[in-house]
């Protein structure tokens, strides 16, 4: 007998997590069709298409922010807070966080680390500061939720070098990227 998908297309995955990102308990909600759904992260490659940039946004409203992140070998992001919560699965490849944390005397320190695998869902709280990187060989491709209006949010980028804390801009984000 054949499974069922049990989603039939990117739109009704969108479509679910938007509903369940209304609810008081959203967070909760939003991490279960997450894990429900990554699960099976073939069914999630059946149903993306071929991006052509490696951040995409599928939805966003005051609620929630829906995108397709595709991260590429060898490039880490700087690092960066969201303040509003992000749960995070990954469908192919690997994806590599650094997590840090500020300390009182301004200084940014690496406080662990977590790969996720394609099958694997994450959930980041508001404060939550991080680096991401392709762990895989071939570049890591998930679907980020953010919990609120993130092209609106007022968020954080650090300097590596500095530990300054800039505002974010895709600019900045970009100007901080590092490569190796
Ligand atoms: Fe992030």
């Amino acid at each position: 007998m054949t499974e069922k998908n049990p989603i039939s297309d990117l739109g009704v995955l969108v479509t679910d997590l938007r509903r369940a990102s209304m609810g008081d308990a959203a967070p909760a909600a939003v991490k279960q069709i997450m894990e429900d759904v990554f699960k099976k992260p073939q069914d999630i490659c059946d149903i993306v298409p071929e991006f052509i940039e490696n951040d995409t946004l599928l939805y966003e409203d005051e609620f929630v922010s829906i995108w397709h992140c595709r991260f590429i070998p060898e490039r880490t992001t700087p690092p960066h807070d969201h303040q509003i919560t992000a749960i995070i699965g990954i469908y192919r490849g690997a994806e590599h966080n650094d997590i840090y944390e500020m300390y009182p005397d301004s200084s940014l320190r690496k406080t662990g680390e977590t790969v996720l695998l394609a099958g694997e869902v994450l959930q980041m709280s508001p404060t939550t500061i991080h680096t991401v990187s392709c762990a895989s060989i071939e570049p890591c491709c998930g679907i980020h939720v953010y919990l609120g209006e993130l092209t609106v949010v007022e968020r954080s980028l650090f300097d590596m070098a500095t530990g300054n804390a800039l505002p974010y801009t895709e600019e900045t984000y970009r100007r901080l990227m590092s490569i190796k």
